[in-house]
């Protein structure tokens, strides 16, 4: 299963999703691996930090699209989940991103910036999806998201009667994701009981998204 957290915008929180997931994957058993796209490297960095005690996630880089493609080709055929962590620079490689994609996650912040630019992300996808000449299944992750804000809420509605639909998890801001980065860690493998919880909520509905694609 190839499952990428992509955007065209950077700082919406793919590489803190992409960890986290491949963290709670890797508990749950599942042979599992990132590939980092980025060329700040955040998930290769993130692996260097992470305990050998801990359940092995395998980073590897790759900002180039074509070696992309052979290097996300050879590692699904070694791991069950194969997690790419999405670059914002390259329109490209993110449509390529897009293709090779089983299940695409797009995290997306509550501010109206973030609301305009996934309209260009959305072309994206299209000319992904007709280049493959299938649907690809993809969804919106709200991070940073905070109820009391009626910018959140009003973002999320939005979403919903948007083609690509938002996941009903919702990932809060918590300082618990910034200090997890610094040991290597997913937050499902630190104390905060609420960040733990949301993070497998978002892990679970994740994988009944991927269990209702036709393969
Ligand atoms: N839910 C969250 N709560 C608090 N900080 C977050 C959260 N998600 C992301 N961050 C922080 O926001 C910044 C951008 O996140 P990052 O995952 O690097 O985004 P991207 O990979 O899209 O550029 C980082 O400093 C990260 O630690
Ligand atoms: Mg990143």
């Amino acid at each position: 299963m190839i499952i990428s957290v992509t955007s065209l915008k950077g700082g919406v929180g793919k590489s803190t999703i992409a960890q986290n997931l491949a963290v709670c994957f890797a508990h749950n058993g599942y042979k599992t691996c990132i590939v980092d796209s980025d060329t700040n490297k955040s998930s290769l960095r993130w692996a260097g930090f992470r305990s050998e005690d801990l359940p092995n996630i395998p980073v590897f880089g790759s900002e180039d699209g074509r070696v992309l493609t052979q290097t996300i080709r050879g590692l699904y055929e070694d791991y069950e989940v194969v997690i790419i962590d999405g670059t914002p620079s390259l329109n490209k490689v993110t449509s390529k991103i897009i293709m090779l994609s089983d299940l695409v996650l797009i995290p997306i912040l509550p501010s109206g910036l973030d609301l305009w630019a996934t309209e260009i992300f959305l072309e994206r996808y299209q000319d992904a999806e007709d280049q493959k000449e299938e649907k690809i299944t993809g969804y919106f992750i709200m991070n940073q998201f905070d109820p009391r804000y009626n910018l959140s809420k009003d973002l999320m509605e939005v979403l919903e009667g948007s083609e690509i639909r938002p996941l009903e998890t919702t990932i809060k801001q918590r300082m618990v994701y910034r200090e997890a980065v610094l040991e290597g860690k997913g937050v499902y493998e630190c104390t905060n009981k609420k960040a733990k919880e949301e993070i497998i909520r978002l892990t679970n509905e994740v994988q009944q998204a991927i269990s209702t694609i036709a393969v």
